[in-house]
């Protein structure tokens, strides 16, 4: 993959090229650093499947397992339990406030070293998962799970987008998107395998959580720091160096320099007014308001109604036990496929139209299938099988146009657009935003599909016309802008956003530097 490049970015208004090779150390450095979306995504695949084990429930939720196996229940109902309910949601409970603690441990520690804190959490929480003797450990296992992703998810993306050349800085970021989703497809699978292992597979499923957090820990002493966390924390020698490893060159002048003065803006600025303040001022709002919204947004697509919960839907919607596992494992399949269409079109076509194609087909798929279980899978009575392969159908076209889009420009667009002196106190707004909503969708779904029945993806259905219309009217580009020059370049040319930034504000940036 070695090769020249030469990325094209206006900084201060005139044009400035890095030098640099795509070296394969760059590329290691982001696979292991990717381990971290790994950890996020098998746990968000395993949850689903293992609250549809009735040995899972006969020991932790047996008035849920009763309820499942009363045959007049309700189609829409069988699942609705608050309990239940906040196994899956209690770690993004937790994985919020880890987050903004994350924040700080970056800039303090480093990205690297707060990856490594995110797999400990993480293996101490598989721990006390698969060992559970009662639903308190569980519970408590979830919340160290949590801590570890709210500190992975917080590191991994900042790293890799830190690391990467401009004009790969898409590609590179979506290893963590990619490896959430092969997460997702291999907790699927281990989940279908373990059902049929009595009483223990749920331990098998919960305890599997603990190899990707191993090979992250593992992974995690081999890789370097990012050059911009060494240079913040002032060991620029050390910076320079890793520049030149991981550009494969020693000619770095011009990106070292704009490291160093990106670094040295932010210490003057930070050193001014710390970091969570700064983010209140005005011209700290675009790239915070995007951030947030990219996330609400993201989880109001509705993915992880899919994704928790598709075994349980598609038991609803009539499979045995053993087929909507299966289903569920066509869906990450086809979640992982897709995000690999990603990684190669995102610097190719950019992040915006990416996300406007990806509103229109999940508008059709979400429309389709509320209407097919609107009118085919009633209240009570056993819906047919016919209807129930449709929308897995249905569902794997929704997946699809998701995992090129919102799943991974989630985490790229808030990862890329900061300047250095709010990255990571902004950065964590948005993995706390998207915890947040995760854990609220986690926590309502089963009842709200119980309460709005087919209606629920009539409701996710509109919030897909919302996004649409903020990401064509207020979503900025930014494909293959470097990190460091979001302001000059992207925002402060924005139509709406730059009138955010006042004259004074760039003085400001401008007389600390
Ligand atoms: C989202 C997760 C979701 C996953 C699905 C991620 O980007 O943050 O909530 O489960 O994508 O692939």
């Amino acid at each position: 993959m070695a090769g020249g490049f030469a990325i094209d970015g206006k900084v201060g208004g005139g044009r400035r090229e890095f030098k640099g090779k795509i070296t394969w150390y760059v590329w290691m450095c982001g696979i292991v650093a990717a381990t971290s979306g790994l950890m996020f995504g098998y746990d968000v695949g395993i949850s689903g499947g293992v609250t549809a084990m009735d040995d899972f429930l006969v020991r932790f939720f047996p008035a849920v397992y009763a309820r499942k196996h009363r045959a007049r229940e309700n189609n829409y109902c069988k699942f609705d339990d608050q309990r239940l309910q906040l196994f899956t949601s209690s770690l993004y409970l937790a994985a919020l406030l880890a987050s903004f603690v994350a924040s700080r441990l970056c800039t303090r520690l480093g990205r690297r070293r707060t990856m490594q804190l995110a797999s400990a959490f993480f293996l101490a929480g598989t721990g006390l998962c698969a060992g559970a003797a009662n639903l308190a450990m569980l519970i408590v296992g979830r919340i160290c799970l949590g801590v570890g992703v709210g500190f992975g998810n917080q590191a991994a993306p900042l790293f890799l987008s830190e690391i990467a050349p401009a004009h790969i800085r898409g590609a590179l970021n979506i290893l963590f998107q990619l490896d959430v989703t092969i997460g997702i497809l291999i907790a699927n699978v281990v989940n279908y395998f373990t059902s049929e292992i009595h009483p223990a597979g749920w331990r098998y499923s919960l305890g599997g959580a603990g190899v990707p957090a191993a090979v992250l820990f593992l992974g995690s002493l081999a890789i370097t720091e990012t050059p911009t966390s060494l240079i913040e924390r002032g060991r620029r020698d050390a910076g320079r160096a890793t520049l030149e490893r991981i550009r494969g060159t020693a000619d770095v002048d011009d990106e070292y320099e704009e490291i160093r003065h990106a670094c040295e803006t932010a210490a003057a600025l930070c050193a001014e007014e710390p970091p969570f303040r700064r983010l209140r001022r005005r011209e700290s709002r675009p790239p915070l308001v995007i951030a947030v919204a990219m996330q609400v947004f993201q989880q109001f697509t509705g993915i992880n109604a899919i994704m928790f919960y598709a075994p349980v839907l598609f038991q609803t919607m009539g499979f045995k036990s053993n087929a909507s596992l299966l289903s569920a494992v066509v869906t990450g399949g086809v979640n992982v496929i897709s995000t690999l269409v990603s990684v190669v079109l995102v610097d190719k076509f950019g992040r915006r139209l990416l996300l406007l194609q990806a509103c229109a087909q999940m508008l059709v798929a979400q429309t389709a299938v509320g209407g097919i279980m609107w009118a085919h899978v009633k209240v009570s009575g056993n819906p047919s099988e016919k209807w129930a392969v449709v929308i897995v159908v249905l569902i794997c076209v929704y997946v699809s146009s998701f995992a090129w889009s919102w799943g991974p420009m989630g985490w790229l667009i808030p990862s890329e657009t900061f300047p250095l002196e709010t990255r990571t106190a902004g950065f964590a707004f948005a993995v706390s935003s998207n915890m947040l909503f995760t854990f609220l969708i986690a926590q309502a779904f089963l009842s709200m599909m119980c309460t709005l029945r087919a209606s629920i993806f009539f409701f996710f259905a509109a919030w897909i016309v919302a996004m649409a219309a903020f990401v064509f009217w207020l979503l900025p580009e930014t494909k293959g802008v470097p990190i460091d020059d979001m302001v000059a370049t992207v925002w402060r040319r924005h139509w709406f956003w730059r009138r955010f930034f006042h004259d004074d504000a760039d003085r400001r940036r401008i007389d600390n530097c």
